[in-house]
């Protein structure tokens, strides 16, 4: 039985003020819960913040992103080590906005992902297709190859201290979610890639969900077999949203 990981990922939201009631309200939320692990993956300039508020609770936090490289004269970027310094349990690696708007190909981000690992982090791996890629009958084709690319370069035992985000272009943030009958065609895939080269650490993966989650559509894509939680971006920004989708993780 795999617990659930629930992770908000404000993107590029969030302030001092706001970001302390928010985490306040969450951490208040989530003290109680059982059979669910709660993240935030927050902006780099947040972390030390979310640092000191969530050291030592329930609560655990995270990175957007990573650069591929260790250190060097590359202005603007941010490392593995770096995000060790603010004690980060997971960085998102690959989110579909860093690869659209950024240009990160499937391999930069196997090479992220890599550094995540170095560093210690836990890294949170996405994938998904476009509305194009899924109306064309390759959404199997393009999250295979993207789970592939990490696989190459890093390994299947990589994945024992990883964790997958399936995340369909055409879902985030346009209010259209995957039926739960859809998620789960892709993550049962995920995991069969998987599984035809190690089983243990196929069974063990947590694949989250991700997309328009919502209150009002968590319960019944948690309840799949291979849904193990949900990876969250508007709805994390509303301390009450994002509760009840982490209460419908827990049942
Ligand atoms: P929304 O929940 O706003 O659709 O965003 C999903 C997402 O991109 C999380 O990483």
């Amino acid at each position: 039985m795999r617990t659930k990981l629930v992770a908000g990922n404000w993107k590029m939201h969030g302030g001092l003020e706001a970001n302390e009631a928010l985490v306040r309200s969450v951490l208040a939320g989530v003290s109680g819960l059982t059979g669910v692990s709660v993240a935030v993956c927050a902006p780099f300039p947040y972390l030390a913040q979310l640092q000191s508020l969530l050291a030592g609770t329930a609560l655990s936090w995270g990175a957007q992103n990573l650069s591929e490289h260790v250190q060097g004269a590359f202005t603007g970027e941010v490392s593995g080590a770096m995000l060790n310094d603010f004690s980060c349990g997971y960085v998102l690696v690959g989110h579909s906005e860093r690869r659209s708007l950024y240009g990160e190909s499937d391999a930069v981000v196997a090479a992220k992902y890599v550094s995540a690992q170095s560093a210690g982090l836990v890294p949170i791996l996405c994938v998904g297709e476009t509305l194009a890629e899924r109306e064309a009958g390759q959404t199997m084709a393009v999250v295979s190859a993207q789970i592939d690319a990490v696989i190459q370069r890093a390994g299947v035992e990589s994945f024992a201290k990883a964790v997958v985000a399936y995340e369909p272009v055409w879902a985030i943030g346009t209010g259209r979610t995957a039926t739960s009958a859809q998620a789960q065609e892709v993550h049962a895939a995920i995991r069969a890639q998987l599984m035809a080269l190690d089983k243990n650490v196929a069974d063990s993966l947590q694949i989250l969900y991700g997309g328009s989650v919502k209150p009002g559509n968590a319960q019944e894509l948690f309840g799949m077999p291979d849904i193990d939680g949900g990876l969250i971006g508007g709805a994390s920004l509303v301390a009450e949203d994002f509760l009840a989708i982490c209460r419908a993780a827990a049942q």
